[in-house]
């Protein structure tokens, strides 16, 4: 079984500080809802964006969507050997049902997080797909998801094989991959096992995702 978390993701609400900004008024106002009820997107944002603290790397649902698409359709999940999870910037901890169909229509998709990120659950009633628990941060993720190895990845990581690194991992692995368009991970990498790098390139958030998840299912399916 592999997990896959996509860590420090830039996923938030428009912060209170932004909520009287021209750009997030005139957002807010076609929209038809309250700014705190808005996800903040850098392409709309964006001259806001630069009023906020670490404002350069912020308001990317896009990278979470990206994720969310490449994991829940891969083979791993078909086959029911992947678990799919996210932590935010501030801290929330987003579990993934596997069954779960993530609209591959960009707009349609930030309707979603943002019913998410208010309400705590999608659906709000039922089964939820998707449900997020505040107050994780990433070490408490680790120990909530008790795999055996977790290895994060990164451009500063040890270079390895990642179909060689595969096959020599038992039981059930973690990789965690930046949510982040730029920089390094906010959270403290203390608690993983290894950081490793699969190339010397800087990679997309999508193309370290589809590497992690072909590799893992040649090594597992052969
Ligand atoms: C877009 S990168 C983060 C920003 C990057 N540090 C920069 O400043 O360009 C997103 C994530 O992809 C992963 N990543 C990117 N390149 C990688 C590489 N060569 N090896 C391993 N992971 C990589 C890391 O998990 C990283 O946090």
């Amino acid at each position: 079984m592999l997990n896959l978390l996509l860590a420090d993701a830039e996923i938030e609400l428009i912060p209170r500080e932004l909520f009287h900004h021209p750009s997030v008024k005139a957002n807010a106002k076609r929209r038809g809802k309250p700014p705190a009820e808005i996800l903040l997107d850098s392409t709309i944002h964006h001259s806001a964006l630069r009023k906020l603290t670490e404002g350069e790397r912020r308001g990317r649902p896009d990278l979470v969507h990206f994720y969310l698409l490449l994991a829940l359709e891969s083979i791993m999940n078909k086959r029911g050997l992947l678990k799919t999870y996210i932590h935010t910037r501030n801290d929330e901890f987003i579990t993934v049902n596997p069954s779960t169909r993530i609209p591959k229509n960009y707009n349609r998709f930030v309707g979603l997080m943002e019913s998410l990120l208010l309400r705590g659950s999608v659906p709000p009633d039922g089964d939820p797909l998707l449900q997020l628990h505040r107050g994780y941060d990433l070490k408490k993720c680790l120990e909530e998801l008790h795999a055996s190895k977790v290895m994060a990845l990164s451009e500063e990581g040890t270079r390895v094989c990642l179909d060689e690194h595969f096959s020599g991992t038992s039981g059930d692995a973690l990789c965690i991959i930046g949510g982040f368009p730029k920089g390094d991970f906010k959270s403290d990498l203390y608690v993983v096992d290894e950081i490793i790098s699969i190339s010397e390139e800087h990679l997309t958030v999508w193309t370290v995702t589809s590497e992690v998840l072909v590799n893992y299912e040649n090594s597992v399916l052969g």
